[in-house]
C-alpha cells in the first residue's frame, strides 16, 4: 500500500502564523506538525509516500524530509496549484499510485494510541475509513451507523449531525479511487470533496467504517486553539512517559525500516539538541534489551 500526505491548503485559519510557514510545518510542542501523520503511516508499515502541497511550501517540506532515506522510506513530492479539494490529491498523485491501493492522511491530523498496521496490511478492496466520537461533529464529515453497526449515511459538516461520529482525516482506498475522483463534480464550494468519494463507496456497498476505540486520541490542529491543545497533549504524554509522540525515525527503526546502526548514525548526525539526545537514548535502550 502507498501513502499520500496532503499538506496544502491556504492555512487562512492560522493567519498570520501561516504567512511564512504552512500550517503543517508549525510546531506541535517539539516537532513540526507533519511528523505526526508521517509517523502514523510509518508505524502502519507504509514506506512509499507522496507529499502533496502548494508550490510555495513544497520546497520547505523537501528541505525538512528530503527523499525520506533518513527514515528508511521514500518520499515523492507533488504540487497542488490551488486548494481544489482533498480528493484532488488522487488525481495529482495518479502516477505515484500506479496500480496500488492507497492511504491518504491529512497533514494536520494527529493520531495517538491507534494502530493502523492491520487496517493497512489486511486491506483488500473497497474503502476503509474510521469513526471517532466527538462533542462537535458538525465540524467534520459525520457517519451514521445502522442497527447492525454498518454505515448508513455520511454527510459533510451537517448542521444537524445524525451521530457523534466524526470521520478523521485518514482514508484507505483501492485503486478505483482514481476513476471515482475523475467522475466527481466539484461541490458548491468548488472542491472535490472526500465525503463524496466515501458516499460513492457507500453506494457501491464497499465502504467499511471502523470505530476507533475511545482510549485513543485523534486531534486536528487546524485552528489556533486546536493547535495549542495538540501541543499541550503531546507535552503531557511526553513528560509523563519520556516517550516521544510522532517521532518518524524511531517509528522507522521499530518497523524495521532502519537497522540499529543506521538509526544510531542518523541520531549522531543531528546537531546537539533534545531530539538527538532522545534518539540516542532509544538507541542505548535498544542496545541494552538486545
Ligand atoms: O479533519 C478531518 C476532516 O477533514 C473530515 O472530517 C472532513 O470530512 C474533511 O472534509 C476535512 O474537513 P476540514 O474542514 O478539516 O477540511 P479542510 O478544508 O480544512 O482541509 C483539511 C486539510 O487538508 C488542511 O490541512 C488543508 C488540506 N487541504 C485541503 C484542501 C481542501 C489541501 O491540502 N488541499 C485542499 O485542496
Amino acid at each position: 500500500m502507498k501513502g499520500i500526505i496532503l499538506a496544502g491548503g491556504a492555512g487562512s485559519r492560522l493567519y498570520p502564523l501561516t504567512l511564512v510557514a504552512s500550517k503543517q510545518l508549525q510546531p506541535v510542542y517539539d516537532k513540526p506538525m507533519i511528523y505526526h501523520p508521517l509517523t502514523t503511516l510509518i508505524e502502519g508499515g507504509i514506506r512509499e509516500i507522496c507529499l502533496v502541497s502548494t508550490p510555495i511550501d513544497l520546497p520547505r517540506f523537501r528541505q525538512l524530509l528530503g527523499d525520506g532515506s533518513r527514515m528508511g522510506i521514500s518520499i515523492e513530492y507533488r504540487e497542488q496549484a490551488r486548494p481544489e479539494g482533498i480528493a484532488q490529491a488522487f488525481l495529482i498523485a495518479e502516477s505515484f499510485i500506479g496500480n496500488d491501493a492507497v492511504a491518504l492522511i491529512l497533514g494536520d491530523n494527529i493520531f495517538h494510541g491507534a494502530d493502523f498496521a492491520s487496517a493497512f496490511g489486511h486491506f483488500e478492496r473497497g474503502a476503509t475509513i474510521f469513526g471517532y466520537q466527538v462533542l462537535d461533529p458538525e465540524r467534520y464529515g459525520v457517519v451514521e451507523f445502522d442497527g447492525s453497526g454498518k454505515a448508513a449515511s455520511i454527510e459533510e459538516k451537517p448542521a444537524t449531525p445524525k451521530s457523534n461520529y466524526a470521520v478523521p482525516g485518514l482514508y484507505i482506498y483501492d485503486n478505483d479511487v482514481v476513476a471515482i475522483v475523475k467522475n466527481l463534480k466539484p461541490s458548491a464550494r468548488g472542491e472535490l470533496e472526500i465525503t463524496a468519494v466515501n458516499m460513492e463507496y457507500l453506494t457501491r456497498g464497499t465502504l467499511r467504517v471502523e470505530k476507533l476505540h475511545r482510549g485513543m486520541a485523534w486531534l486536528d490542529a487546524g485552528t489556533s486553539t486546536s493547535l495549542h491543545d495538540a501541543s499541550a497533549y503531546v507535552q503531557t504524554i511526553e513528560k509523563r512517559t519520556g516517550i516521544k509522540v510522532g517521532c518518524p525515525e524511531e517509528a522507522a527503526y521499530h518497523r524495521g525500516f532502519l537497522s540499529i546502526s543506521q538509526f544510531e548514525e542518523i541520531a549522531n548526525a543531528m546537531p546537539c539538541c533534545e531530539y538527538r539526545s532522545y534518539l540516542q537514548s532509544v538507541v542505548k535502550q535498544v542496545g541494552r534489551t538486545n
